[in-house]
């Protein structure tokens, strides 16, 4: 693989710009951002939520924030697709303001958790209604203002986090949420970006009551979840030297870069800046030979998208490689480490499945075939790795569920793999 990419802004910050722009008072325009499926979601919703946008092209869009009074009632019900960001951050913003809304998703949304958002909005004084109390997909919410609030995380989740931040700066209160373990911290940096008083000590964050957004122009960096794919690719094939340039590399995100690095990987960081708040990098990456490492603890939620296409690398390792407290992998897209499990076995690979991880023993012969994708975007294009770096064919059955994340992943392949 030769050559050099930008990829498609990151899908964290695209649906954050979004949000906290049609929160904010004035204009925000917003570049790079993601033309994917998920964050389309978030447009959509907000749309119908009245927030002005107009649209210069799928990657540059204007929006006219006129605050959270700007919001009205929806005509209809929210359809968050398949986005899980979209659902559980609306979610904290619908249920302070002062109307009724109604969300649903898709088939894999309906069935992925939402109590764990709801729960805490309701100590906040939320009337939220749906199946089985609330714990999931379709949900009513009878928005209203809220109570400031304390609240410790059972898990770390950046989703819940933000949401429940968002929630205390549309009601205007303060409240101050602890992880068990720093998630990406995109919500906070962006709030501070428009000027919002926000702070963090350890793995607690508050924001102060009484904040308000101004708009101001956000680029987005490229998503260092897709970049993951080229890493490992052009890890894996021999002779490869890969540029992917404007990568956002937070240190709360970027959690692939270092096991990478720890497994033998070749990547450089080059030329850093801050962009909108974030730190964005040029990656170079050179193909090199891996052995098997250890991903546990607060590693975890840097990189928890990226642990599909980390098993994949750690079947061309050398020796062992051990996956653990990686449990919320069962709640993503797809439950993924039941559906990497089979998968990976499926090509002939030694992989284990633990409660809460892997464990892949590298250096099996592969072969390709016909493999499920279970509509998860980042199953599909690990797969698709797969079969590239052990140089068999692939077929999956479903190519289509890419457009979520990054419509554009097959091309990009092909294009620096020719
Ligand atoms: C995201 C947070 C993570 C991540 C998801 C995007 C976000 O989910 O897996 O793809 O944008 O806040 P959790 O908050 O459920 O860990």
């Amino acid at each position: 693989m030769r050559g050099e990419i930008s990829l498609p802004g990151d899908k964290s910050i695209s649906h954050r710009a979004l949000l906290l722009g049609a929160l904010a008072r004035g204009t925000t325009d917003i570049s790079n951002f993601l033309p994917g499926q998920d964050c389309r979601s978030t447009l959509e919703c907000l749309r119908a939520l009245g927030a002005r946008v107009e649209e210069k092209s799928p990657t540059e869009l204007t929006l006219f924030g006129a605050g959270p009074g700007g919001l009205r009632e929806a005509p209809g019900v929210l359809d968050c697709g398949n986005s899980g960001t979209t659902a559980r951050l609306l979610l904290g913003i619908l249920a302070a303001l002062p109307f009724a809304s109604r969300m649903t998703g898709d088939e894999s949304l309906r069935q992925r958790p939402m109590g764990r958002v709801v729960e805490p909005l309701r100590s906040m004084g939320a009337d939220i209604r749906g199946p089985e109390g609330g714990k999931f997909l379709p949900l009513l919410v009878e928005g209203g203002k809220l109570r400031g609030f304390s609240y410790r995380l059972p898990m770390a989740s950046a989703q819940v986090k933000s949401a429940l931040l968002l929630a205390g700066l549309v009601s205007g209160v303060e409240v101050d949420v602890e992880e068990p373990a720093l998630s990406r911290d995109h919500t906070e940096k962006m709030l501070a970006y428009l000027g919002a008083r926000v702070e963090r000590r350890g793995n607690r964050v508050r924001i102060a009551p009484g904040q308000a957004l101004k708009g101001r122009p956000i680029r987005v960096p490229g998503d260092i979840s897709s970049a993951a794919f080229f890493l490992v690719a052009a890890t894996l094939v021999p002779g490869s030297e890969v540029l992917l340039k404007g990568v956002g590399v937070n240190p709360t995100r970027a959690g692939v870069l270092a096991v990478l690095q720890r497994m033998g990987a070749r990547i450089t960081c080059l030329s850093r800046e801050e962009e909108a708040g974030e730190p964005v990098a040029d990656l170079l990456v050179q193909a090199a030979p891996l052995q098997g490492t250890e991903v546990k603890g607060g590693e975890i939620p840097t990189l928890i998208d990226e642990i599909p296409v980390l098993a994949v690398a750690a079947l061309f390792a050398r020796g062992t490689t051990i996956i653990r407290d990686a449990a919320e992998l069962r709640v993503k897209e797809t439950d993924r480490i039941r559906a990497l499990v089979t998968e990976l076995e499926k090509m002939g690979a030694a992989v284990k499945e633990l409660p809460d991880g892997l464990v892949i023993q590298g250096g099996q012969q592969l072969r390709g075939g016909r493999l499920a994708t279970y509509g998860d975007h980042r199953m599909a294009m690990s797969l698709q790795v797969a079969g590239l770096a052990a140089g068999r064919e692939v077929v999956l059955d479903d190519r289509e569920c890419v457009r979520v994340s990054f419509p554009n992943f097959f091309t990009l392949l092909q294009e620096l793999h020719s």
